[in-house]
């Protein structure tokens, strides 16, 4: 497996990257992957707070339960403990990369959607300051950055 620990990233760790965590658990697990994920924030504003409401609701409707999630910041151990990071914008990228201790770590953080898609768009926009069909629309991005890593995991083990 090219990867089996995977952190998604994002700014706040409350709206995008738990959402990206929990389709990425629900989907590898019916895909029958061994493959664990766990997600974070950029920032420490939210740490210890759950998901956004909004988010939460629109994940909901879709199946995903995002109800046991509370927020944390990144950490420079991250680079250890997981062997890809996946940043859900540039900036988070920029973030990442400059937390990463070596050039080999640093290239264990990529964007999301562009790791697992490359269809535009790249980045995934931030909800956060939109209306629920915002929501709406990144549960959808969600599902289709997860299916192009299941793919991109399952090419890599063949
Ligand atoms: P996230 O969204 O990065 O997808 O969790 C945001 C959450 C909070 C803030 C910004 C983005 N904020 O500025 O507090």
């Amino acid at each position: 497996m090219i990867a089996s620990r995977v952190l998604f990233v994002c700014l706040g760790n409350i709206c995008r990257s738990p959402l990206a965590e929990s389709v990425a658990r629900k989907r590898l697990a019916e895909a029958g992957l061994d493959v664990s994920v766990a997600s974070c924030g950029t920032g420490g504003w939210h740490a210890g707070e759950g998901a956004d409401p909004r988010m939460v609701a629109a994940a909901r409707v879709a199946g995903h339960d995002l109800s046991g999630h509370r927020a944390r910041q990144l950490r420079a151990r991250d680079f250890a403990d997981y062997d890809l990071l996946l940043a859900m914008d540039r900036d988070n990228l920029r973030e990442l990369r400059k937390l990463a201790a070596t050039s080999l770590q640093a290239e264990r953080a990529a964007l999301f959607l562009e790791w697992t898609d490359a269809a535009p768009p790249l980045e995934f926009p931030d909800p956060w300051y939109g209306d629920a069909a915002g929501f709406e629309a990144s549960v959808q991005l969600a599902e289709r950055g997860v299916a192009g890593l299941i793919e991109r995991l399952r090419d890599a083990s063949r």
